[in-house]
């Protein structure tokens, strides 16, 4: 099938969740795509974070033709030699005791959640006062299902599935005088993504971590971060929470843990483990050996080929060039981010709309979020030519369309 007839075919088959760019993939290599008619484009999105060493990268494949020969599943009344393997090496780089494997990010946001209550209901079991609230921050993104999007703050997202999981109270980003002001005995679990993806590559301040963390620890509530987006590599450290220096009880991971197969993974602290016992929890799929396998080596290519350095030296790079940039275009707002976890605010959102769709018209694959936001989430295997091609083709995009510079921005203001 072509793309049209495609495109003619999942618009009658597929449930309308998607309004997909009209581009069929065929294959890629290292950084770039192919399409139908073999047509490279370089991607700066990866899959929505999720290609960390890019595309056709040996390991994976090796991982992958190794573990399909000898055995794809066991379920989870059984071991394999993948889990704990795994598990090790997750624990040894987050500083957390025990892992939950899962199968995306919105199901590891689920136990993590799940844990802060079970959490709760054991301490005020033992007679302490722990309540069932979380605090989450506002322009958050923790995923789609029920406890996650209860716990995602575009109503868009929430509203029309209501009534979703009660006792969630949303805390002004990165306003501590309004955490303090809303945190009591009645909350089990403040929320934070380190650094908020879908809400437009926003760092939280290490002075709001940090009281997020001195409340958790006056009471016993658990301290979550979502890493779903940010975490394995993405920042230039394992975790964007190492940024801080903070260590939280519970973290999640997915997008790029098994460097494109399905898998996800909540990471928690001794003490809140103990909250769940034999039954309570679980997945059919989760950790199975193939993507145990493969995200085996995705994080031992990481390790071995020092790729958390490079995530660091070549973001410093972009992230200066995005910079320059600026200089010269008083359309561009702030640059933003860590390692290679970059957005590029714009002052005006039909801006950022227009650059987007023009830079895929030029084969550079990057994303627009939050409205007025450009999104880099490369490969971390991006080199520096690369950050060239893309800072030259977005300065050439950004002065072709300076009709569009001035527009008022559209849709809902973001963070001030
Ligand atoms: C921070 C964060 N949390 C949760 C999710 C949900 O992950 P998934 O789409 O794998 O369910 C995402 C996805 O974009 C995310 O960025």
């Amino acid at each position: 099938m072509n793309l049209a007839s495609i495109q003619a075919a999942e618009n009658k088959l597929l449930l309308n969740t998607y309004e997909r760019n009209p581009y069929l993939f065929v294959d890629g290599k290292g950084v770039y795509l192919r399409d139908e008619n073999g047509d490279h484009f370089l991607d700066l999105l990866s899959g929505i974070g999720v290609c960390a060493l890019g595309y056709g990268h040996p390991a994976i494949e090796q991982a992958i033709a190794h573990q399909s020969a000898r055995l794809l599943h066991t379920s989870n009344l059984f071991f394999h030699q993948g889990t704990a393997n795994l598990a090790l090496l997750l624990t040894e780089i987050s500083g957390l005791d025990r892992v939950f494997f899962c199968n995306s990010g919105t199901e590891a946001w689920e136990a993590a959640l799940k844990l802060a209550r079970a959490n709760a209901t054991k301490a005020r079991e033992a007679g302490k006062k722990l309540g069932t609230k979380f605090l989450v921050l506002e322009h958050s993104f923790h995923g789609r299902t029920m406890g996650s999007v209860a716990t995602t703050h575009k109503e868009k997202y929430r509203l029309p599935f209501g009534p979703v999981m009660p006792d969630v109270e949303f805390v002004r980003f990165d306003d501590v005088a309004d955490l303090r002001a809303k945190f009591s005995e009645d909350v089990c679990g403040i929320c934070i993504e380190p650094i908020q993806g879908e809400g437009g590559i926003h760092p939280v301040s290490k002075e709001f971590f940090v009281a997020a963390r001195e409340l958790c620890d006056s009471t016993g509530a658990l301290l979550l971060a979502d890493e779903i987006q940010s975490g394995i590599g993405r920042t230039g450290k394992w975790f964007a929470y190492q940024h801080y220096g903070i260590l939280p009880d519970v973290t999640t991971v997915a997008k790029p843990i098994a460097g494109g197969i399905p898998m996800g993974a909540m990471l928690c602290a001794e003490k809140a483990a103990a909250a769940i016992t034999p039954g309570m929890h679980g997945t059919t799929f989760g950790g199975g050996p193939l993507a145990c396998a493969v995200a085996i080596a995705v994080i031992d290519t990481i390790q071995r080929e020092n790729i958390l350095a490079h995530v660091d030296e070549v973001g410093n790079y972009f992230r200066a060039q995005l910079e320059g940039l600026k200089q010269h275009h008083d359309s561009i707002k702030e640059v933003r981010g860590l390692g290679l976890m970059i957005g590029m605010e714009l002052h005006s959102a039909e801006l950022a709309k227009q650059v987007a769709a023009q830079m895929m018209e030029r084969h550079i694959i990057i994303n627009r979020t939050s409205e007025t936001v450009l999104r880099f989430l490369p490969p971390y295997i991006l080199e520096r030519k690369h950050v060239d091609m893309t800072v030259t083709a977005l300065d050439e995009l950004l002065k072709a369309n300076r009709e569009y510079a001035g527009a008022v921005p559209a849709g809902e203001k973001i963070h001030g």
